[in-house]
């Protein structure tokens, strides 16, 4: 937490720059690993996010993928972007935003540390300007420090040494650069311009900084922080780490405020989700994208939400999927229902095993039980969509919409061929197919009437006298029967 200096003064004379441009060669992907989500969100975010939240004006550096990042960004006042169109390493990445050093100290963030709390920025900044610092920077213990810059400290003076360039002995400290610097505008602009070229890698490094300003006398400070917050994500197994780790503490955050999680570590939560106190998820739920959850809910076991909203005392038994739609109070859906496409249930409503509901609304009370495909469709409470039932919504050209208005019995097997409607207290027949509209009160029949031909294989028989070698060899009592008859 922020001592000293009040958040206003820390943060009235200052700018951020983040470093974004880097091609990210140990991902892998084609993709940049800026734009790789961590819970839900773009790993770029997170940095820019903090920066917006203590209102700094910040210069994005970008390169690889420029365009596509920032398309994944907010826009924003505060903002505003360099192209680096060559990565010539972190040194030569920030030096291109000079003309953007408007304020007297610039703090710096790479676009791979997405962890960084406001909360541990507030404080860099203030040990910076409570000890009239020029370079301050955190440093973290981490289990394995591979990967890392090393922080070294000789004769008092601080420097630091990039893996590729530490001597064996170098290579054993724990002690590392997180990556997250402020520095005084004087220093850097007395500084920028001395960086000179790795020789192993030819790149400009930012970590060059911190030993010209131990070798000219500057003062250099370092700010110890948990690893957790600092951690880079360099490879996709970085980014998995990185996404446990953020992921357990928005469950714990859950927890905190009276949800029940059955199998905590096998849920997925995205940023953007919440759940009600007294709610439980159960083992292997996905929440995704704006999903809220209301309170008294049990989410059962491999439910799939994105983008939904439920009211309290629902229930979704196991492997309930539901995308972009909402679900009322005290629902009962599942298992193995699917939702989707802007549709709408009611309160108390139940949709039960292999219904798949489409671009629909149900009222409230209605039932669907087993097997139904129910889409483009309105319709109205109390009524029970039997087994099997099915609306026909598309006509080979175009969607068409089914409406059946409350308390009607749609039979098992009903076929609703829309655009159809059936009026409130009426009755389809089981395995109707339905073409016209059904008038209210009323019971509509739209099958063929059950014919019973009695005696109809010996019949059968007589008519064809050759099925009886040729074809299928009849049973003895039948040939019998047969023989008898004629
Ligand atoms: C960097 C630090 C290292 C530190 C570690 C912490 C340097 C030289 N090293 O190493 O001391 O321990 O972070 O995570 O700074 N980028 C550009 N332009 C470039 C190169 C990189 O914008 O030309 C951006 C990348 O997109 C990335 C960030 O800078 O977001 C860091 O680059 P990266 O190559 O990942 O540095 P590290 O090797 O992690
Ligand atoms: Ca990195």
């Amino acid at each position: 937490m922020t001592k000293g200096l009040s958040v206003d003064t820390l943060l009235s004379n200052g700018c951020a720059v983040v470093l974004a441009a880097g091609k990210s060669k140990r991902f892998k992907t084609e993709t940049s690993k800026l734009l790789a989500p961590v819970c839900g969100k773009p790993m770029i975010l997170y940095p820019i996010t903090r920066l917006a939240q203590l209102s700094l004006p910040t210069t994005v550096v970008l390169g690889h993928q420029a365009e596509s990042i920032i398309a994944s960004l907010p826009s924003h006042s505060l903002f505003q972007f360099v192209v680096q169109n060559e990565q010539l390493g972190t040194g030569h990445a920030l030096a291109l935003t000079k003309q953007h050093w408007q304020n007297d100290y610039v703090l710096v963030l790479k676009g791979d540390t997405p962890l960084v709390s406001k909360e541990l920025l507030e404080d860099l900044i203030n040990v910076h300007l409570s000890k009239k610092s020029d370079v301050t920077f955190c440093v973290t213990h981490p289990f394995d420090p591979r990967g890392y810059g090393r922080v070294i400290e000789e004769k008092g003076k601080v420097f630091i040494i990039e893996e590729r360039d530490c001597t064996s002995e170098q290579r054993q400290t724990t002690l590392v650069n997180a990556g997250v610097y402020v520095f005084s505008r004087s220093f850097l602009n007395a500084s920028i311009d001395l960086l000179t070229p790795s020789s192993q890698t030819g790149e400009y490094y930012l970590t060059q900084l911190i030993h010209i300003a131990s070798e000219k006398g500057y003062q250099v400070h370092t700010v110890p922080v948990p690893f957790d917050q600092v951690r880079g994500v360099n490879t996709i197994e970085e980014l998995w780490e990185v996404e446990q780790i953020r992921r357990s503490s928005i469950i714990k955050k859950l927890m905190g405020e009276g949800v029940f999680f059955t199998m905590p570590q096998t849920v997925h939560i995205e940023e953007e989700c919440s759940v009600g106190p007294n709610s439980v998820v159960g083992p292997g739920v996905i929440l995704k994208g704006k999903t809220t959850v209301g309170s008294y809910c049990i989410l059962g076991a491999y439910s799939v939400l994105e983008n939904c909203v439920i009211g309290e005392r629902t229930q979704l038994l196991p492997f309930t999927y539901i995308e972009n739609s909402l679900i009322a109070s005290h629902a009962r859906l599942g298992p193995y229902a699917r939702i989707h496409q802007k549709s709408s249930i009611e309160s108390s409503t139940e949709i039960g095993n292999f219904v798949e509901v489409k671009h629909s609304h149900l009222g409230s009370k209605t039932k669907a039980k087993h097997l139904s495909y129910i889409g483009d469709a309105h319709i109205g409470s109390g009524v029970n969509m039997g087994a099997g039932s099915i609306t026909c919504n598309h006509d080979g050209l175009a969607k068409q919409k089914t409406t059946i208005h409350d308390h009607a019995y749609i039979g098992s097997n009903t076929i609703l061929v829309a655009p159809v409607e059936v009026g409130s207290h009426s009755f389809t027949a089981a395995g109707s197919v339905i073409t016209q509209e059904v008038p209210p009160h009323s019971l509509a029949i739209a099958r063929a009437r059950q014919t019973n031909k009695e005696g109809y294989l010996p019949k059968a028989v007589k008519q064809k006298k050759s099925l009886n070698e040729k074809v299928v060899p009849l049973p003895e009592e039948i040939k019998y029967k047969v023989e008898g008859s004629v």
